[in-house]
């Protein structure tokens, strides 16, 4: 016999994560939003959601999300998926592979940390950024096993691929 109860595997997540609002929008396809600013009920309020979502609120019902850096729809979409798919508590999707590895590194070193634990092989790029330490960081090449041997005081991160 049928059953029409809700399933939430994993599978059903990864096809429904991030949609869960299209039923009550009346489509089967998510929406994709191309705009890149938008209109602002006045130039206070959009310079208090502007500060809100530059420092990582969410938007809020009634914001205006400003500009599609901060906050926009379909990417919103992603990033929920995301997260939800890798049990974590928010997601941040950047337009390139390079760019994500780059902001983790910036980020995860800006408190002065500087090495890397890695393990090979890596993307060729990633790889290149952290052999040539372009980016400021010192990186130790481990096995699996000698990643935990690896970490210093001032290791910032490990970067594993799977
Ligand atoms: C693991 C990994 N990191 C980074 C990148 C780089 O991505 P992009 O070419 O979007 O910068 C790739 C590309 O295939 C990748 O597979």
């Amino acid at each position: 016999m049928f059953d029409a109860s809700p399933v939430t595997t994993v599978d059903t997540r990864a096809v429904h994560a991030g949609r869960d609002d299209l039923t009550a929008l009346g489509v089967h396809v998510p929406p994709i939003d191309l705009s890149t600013t938008n209109p602002l009920p006045s130039i206070a309020a959009g310079g208090d959601a502007y500060e809100h979502l530059a420092t990582g609120g969410p938007l809020t019902p009634g914001d205006t999300p400003v500009y599609q850096r901060l906050w926009n729809p379909t990417v919103a979409r992603f990033e929920t998926a995301l997260a939800e798919l890798e049990g974590t508590a928010a997601s941040v999707a950047f337009a390139s592979g390079m760019a994500a590895l780059s902001a983790t590194l910036l980020a995860a070193t800006r408190d002065g940390r500087r090495h890397v634990v890695a393990v090979r092989p890596l993307y060729g790029g990633t790889d290149h950024v952290l052999a040539t330490g372009l980016l400021g960081t010192t990186v130790t090449w481990a096995r699996p096993d000698e990643v935990a041997a690896a970490v210093r005081p001032d290791t910032a991160l490990v970067i594993v691929e799977t």
